[in-house]
Parts: C-alpha cells; structure tokens; sequence
C-alpha cells in the first residue's frame, strides 16, 4: 500500500518507519524539508515532501499533526488529494493549555469531536479515528506481559475502517470498532486517560484492552 503522512513530530514518524518495516511505500510530509533530514538518513527507502506531495503519493493518508492546526495541514495537503482516500486521524483535540492535576484539556466538546469537525469539512475523504490513544513508543508492534492491546477505531465508512483494521493488525493491534465518527466523542479523550498516569507518575508505557 501506499501511505502518505501527514506530519513531522514523533508519531508521524514512527508510523512511517512502521509501515516501511511492514513492506508499504511511504511519503512523510512536512511543511520544512529540513525536519525530516534524520528520518529520510534512518529509513532509505521512505520518501519525504510536502503535505501536498504526501497527500498526493497516498493511496490511504495519515493525519499526524497538532490538533489545533489540523485543518491547516489538510488545507496545505489539497482536498483533491485527500478526495475518495481513507484517512487515519491520530490527531487529538489538546488545547493550548496546561493539564490539570495530569487531566489534559480540549478544544473540543463532548458533543462535537475532532474528526466529526475534520470530517464534515473533507465530505470527500474517509475518516477512520486511530492511534490517538496510545503513545509513539508504543504504536508499532507493541508488547505487553497483558497481550495485545486494543486499538479503538470509529469512522463512517466501513471499507476504510477495514483497511485501518488490516495495517493494524500488521502492527500487532486487535481492532475494536466503535462505528460511526460520532464515537471519536469518546474515543478522542481517552488520550486524556492514557496520558494521566505519565503526567502523574511519568509511567508512559501502557495501552487499553477491552476485555470480554
Ligand atoms: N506524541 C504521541 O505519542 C501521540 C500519541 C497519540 C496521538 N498523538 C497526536 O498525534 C498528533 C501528532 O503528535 P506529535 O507528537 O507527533 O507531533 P505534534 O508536535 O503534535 O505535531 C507536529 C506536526 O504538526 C505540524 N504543525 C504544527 N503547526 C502547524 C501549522 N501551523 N500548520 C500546519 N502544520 C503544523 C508540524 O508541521 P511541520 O512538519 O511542517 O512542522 C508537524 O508535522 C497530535 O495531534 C497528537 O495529539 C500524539
């Protein structure tokens, strides 16, 4: 497969090294070729460009970049690239404001997500919510004394969400799929959970599993 990703910071280019060691091709993107000078030298056989360029190089695109500029990222990646393409959105709606007692705060409400945002601005492209609650460290082949984790995913189309749900399986994730966008609701804060324990006891080596 062909992935194009949107994002120069750590989770960008963890998942990028990750589907080149899972045998896909990938562009990164960034708005400063320079970022990704150590990356390019660390993974020969990945591609880096513009958001534009890797928007346009993937068949299925990666959203990895601050969640207060996503809609700028995607606006410098085009929509006619992003047209007709699934889109894995791993961006968190974090504002710029310090946690509370480790409790990160959002942008956001309860009643409106991210992705839902993302989503009805980009009619054309296909949403799939992933690795948004987990951290960079843990997000490719991860191991756990508990098994494997589970990854949360939600999206309005389920082709897409079955292409998510194949790259994650490669990546050693057990998929668990909470239907529509409107589930980023709930799936997006639990990037809020997930990160309490390292703001509170700098322990960042942790994923959910959903237990049945
Ligand atoms: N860090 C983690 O472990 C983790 C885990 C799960 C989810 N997430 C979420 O994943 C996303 C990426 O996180 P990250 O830690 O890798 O990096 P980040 O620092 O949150 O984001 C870096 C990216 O944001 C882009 N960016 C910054 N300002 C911009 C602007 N004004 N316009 C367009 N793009 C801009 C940067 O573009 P340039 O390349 O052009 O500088 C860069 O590619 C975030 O939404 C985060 O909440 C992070």
């Amino acid at each position: 497969m062909k992935l194009g990703v949107l994002g120069s910071g750590d989770v960008g280019k963890v998942l990028a090294s990750g589907f080149l060691k899972h045998g896909h091709e990938v562009m990164v993107g960034s708005r400063i070729a320079s970022k990704l000078g150590d990356w390019a030298k660390k993974n020969p056989g990945g591609k880096t460009g513009s958001f534009s360029d890797a928007a346009k190089f993937g068949e299925v695109v990666v959203l990895a970049v601050k969640g207060t500029v996503a809609g700028d990222a995607l606006r410098a990646a085009g929509a006619a690239n992003l047209q007709g393409k699934t889109v894995i959105d791993a961006a968190n709606p974090i504002a710029d404001a310090p946690p509370v007692n480790g409790v990160l705060r959002f942008f956001t409400s309860l009643d409106e997500s991210l992705m839902e945002r993302l989503q009805r601005d980009y009619p054309g492209a296909k949403f799939v919510k992933a690795f948004n609650s987990v951290g960079n460290a843990c997000m490719v082949n991860p191991q756990f004394r508990g098994g494997k984790p589970t990854m949360f995913i939600c999206g309005n189309d389920d082709g897409a969400k079955k292409t998510v749900a194949q790259l994650l399986d490669q990546f050693g994730w057990e998929t668990a799929d909470m239907g529509k966008a409107e589930a980023a609701r709930a799936i997006e804060p639990l990037c809020m959970l997930w990160c309490i324990p390292g703001f509170l006891r700098n322990d960042w080596v942790h994923a959910f599993k959903l237990l049945s």
